[in-house]
């Protein structure tokens, strides 16, 4: 069964393209490199033992994405491409509404239009805003602190319009908390341009000696080492979540929404030292003032996913500290 994945060269795409090859689907990417880069493809092929297909191209230009399913005979579809930085959307509104909203309505029409109506969804955590209170179930108010989420959250509403309005369709709905870690062959990893925004890569980058230290952003917050605490969940027990929801999505036609996190938050100088254990580096750290749109704490309550789709994460924070040094450590240059 073919699956397109749209933004399939990108950190989860491509970890989502060794899951759903391993689960014996056959993954078709389309990507357009903008956020990615076409080393990848060499690297999955490695993993994976046969090339995985991949058409260049914009999830925007529809008449492009309808060909590609057509040439590929796509059964399903999983949306990975958009614009994801919190800071460039404050910045550049236009540009995430366009891309992250214009796409997702351009592939929705090019699926209309070959008779596809699978369709598991990319989203995010930030739609919880700044949660009144921990672990976060999926009946928690949404809203959105940032054009960004703001963007997933408009989204998650129309395809829920949509599989309301028209029973064909099954939409899977997944809301990631904070994906680190990499593939254990360190072949494939997360591959930020320029300065990286979020803590996992900017700590590699530091314990490999690429960056002088680590800013802090904030000890004053009420958690308990006063460091932000995320729901940090390994890249490939995410992965394995996006094949468990295309499973049930064709198993039972009931569309969902639903956490991909592990239900445990980490601080962040526990992750700073987990790192340094892992990878027998110093990560040396200032303490920062607070980063704008920061929230104290944020973590999943993971039952949904496990009753829904019999998934729930397995991999340690250990094993995402390592599995993310041997990718950094082994690629210090990313792909390029
Ligand atoms: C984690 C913690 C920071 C960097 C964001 C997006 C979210 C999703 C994941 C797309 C926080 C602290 C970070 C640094 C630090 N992205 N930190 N120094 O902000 O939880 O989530 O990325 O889907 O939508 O909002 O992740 O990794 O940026 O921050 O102290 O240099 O690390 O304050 O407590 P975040 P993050």
């Amino acid at each position: 069964m073919n699956i397109l994945l749209t933004g399939g060269a990108g950190y989860i795409g491509s970890h989502t393209c060794v899951a759903l090859a391993h689960a014996g689907y056959t993954p078709v990417i389309l990507d357009n490199f903008s956020n990615s880069h076409p080393g990848v493809l060499e690297r999955l092929h490695r993993i994976i033992g046969k090339p995985v297909a991949c058409e260049e191209g914009d999830v925007l230009d529809t008449k492009l994405v309808e060909a590609v399913m057509r040439k590929h005979q796509i059964a399903g579809v999983v949306h990975f491409a958009g614009d994801k930085a919190v800071g460039e959307s404050v910045a550049k509104p236009l540009k995430y509404f366009r891309n992250n909203i214009g796409g997702a309505m351009s592939l929705v029409e090019a699926m209309q239009a070959t008779g596809c109506h699978t369709l598991v969804f990319s989203s995010s955590a930030t739609v919880y805003g700044d949660p009144a209170s921990v672990p976060i179930r999926e009946d928690f108010p949404r809203g959105h602190t940032n054009p960004y989420g703001h963007t997933k959250l408009v989204i998650e509403d129309m395809l829920t319009a949509i599989a309301a309005a028209e029973p064909a369709w099954r939409v899977a709905i997944l809301r990631y908390f904070n994906p680190v870690g990499a593939h254990e062959s360190g072949l494939i990893g997360e591959d930020p341009s320029g300065v990286p925004n979020n803590l996992m890569p900017f700590v590699s980058q530091v314990a490999l000696g690429k960056r002088a230290h680590l800013q802090v952003f904030g000890d004053d917050y009420p958690t308990p080492d006063g460091t932000g605490v995320r729901d940090y969940i390994h890249v490939i027990d995410l992965a394995e979540g996006h094949v468990a929801a295309l499973k049930a999505l064709m198993e039972t036609g009931k569309s969902l929404a639903v956490n991909l996190g592990t239900g445990r938050g980490h601080s962040v100088l526990e992750l700073v030292r987990a790192f340094e254990a892992a990878s027998g580096r110093p990560v040396p750290y200032q303490i920062a003032p607070r980063r704008a749109g920061d929230v104290a704490q944020c973590y999943a309550d993971p039952a949904l996913a496990q009753s829904l789709l019999g998934w729930r994460a397995s991999r340690t924070l250990e094993q995402m500290c390592a599995d993310s040094w041997r990718w950094q450590s082994g690629n210090p240059d990313g792909y390029r």
